[in-house]
């Protein structure tokens, strides 16, 4: 199948952009994408968090963050900030939490595109990017359209999970942007383990970092204690994670 990239685009002040991205939902992007926010800010990065998702706008939540979001009389927006990390989610924006988000994928496209390009994050070094599940119009406007400069790949350990990976990975390989690597969620009893480790040999990809499946990490992120520095084990995972990106990138 022919994919058409677009002319991407870089986004004056930010650096780096990196997108999580998985094939499947509930694999924890939210959770990697926020945590890896949270210790690349912690290393000194300066880090936004953009979250992609808008029906499902998880990150302030998972943060802790529950300041509104109002635009200024140019109608520019400043991100939310918690941890050093600069923080733009439609949780932030819609009137109440639990507001649901129902916009056609041109709307969506169109604002996602805004929100990424005019959202005030000043200078960063990184720009995480926590995609949405599946591939809804908005979510292949930001692969088209940015100039992306790599992927974290989150999987389950299952089979099956390993089979919506590999569709997510040959699409962003038939879109040309580099994947970084992949991080296998939810590792242990219920779900196995193994699977990621078949698909970064079959790949030829770099198998970033494993977490195991804990009740305390589901409660941390109930409750948005900031998981990666209330946990060592974590903070040791994304410790090397963290740094297995910055290290491909050598952000000065
Ligand atoms: N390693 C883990 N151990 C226990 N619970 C986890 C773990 N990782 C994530 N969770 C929990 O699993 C749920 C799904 O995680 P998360 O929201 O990060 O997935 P997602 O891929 O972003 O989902 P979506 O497809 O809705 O965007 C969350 O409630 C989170 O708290
Ligand atoms: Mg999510």
């Amino acid at each position: 199948m022919a994919v058409v990239k677009l002319n991407p685009q870089t986004v004056p002040g930010i650096k780096k952009m990196i997108g999580v991205l998985s094939g499947k939902g509930g694999s924890g992007k939210t959770f990697v994408a926020t945590n890896l926010a949270l210790m690349l800010a912690k290393q000194g990065y300066r880090v936004g968090l953009f979250d992609a998702d808008l029906s499902s706008s998880d990150t302030f939540h998972m943060m802790g963050i529950t300041t509104r979001l109002t635009p200024s009389k140019d109608n520019k927006l400043s991100p939310a900030e918690k941890y050093g990390v600069k923080v733009m989610a439609m949780a932030g924006l819609c009137g109440k939490p639990d507001e649901p988000v129902m916009w056609r994928g041109p709307i969506s496209s169109k604002i996602t595109q805004q929100l990424i390009r005019e959202t005030i994050w000043g200078e960063l070094d990184l720009l995480i990017i926590d995609f949405p599940t599946g591939t809804p119009d908005h979510a292949i406007s930001i692969l088209q359209q940015f100039l992306l400069d790599g992927i974290v790949m989150v999987t389950q350990p299952q089979q099956l999970a390993a089979l919506d990976t590999q569709r997510a990975i040959n699409m962003v390989t038939m879109l040309d942007i580099p994947i970084m690597g992949l991080v296998e969620n939810m590792r242990g009893e219920i779900f196995g383990e193994g699977g990621a480790r078949q698909l970064t040999e079959r790949n030829n990809l770099t198998l970033l970092g494993s977490i195991p499946l804990r009740k305390s990490i589901a409660t941390m992120c109930d409750k948005g204690t900031a998981a990666v520095f209330n946990s060592d084990e974590l903070q040791m995972i994304f410790t090397k994670i963290a740094r297995s990106l910055v290290e491909t990138f050598v952000v000065e």
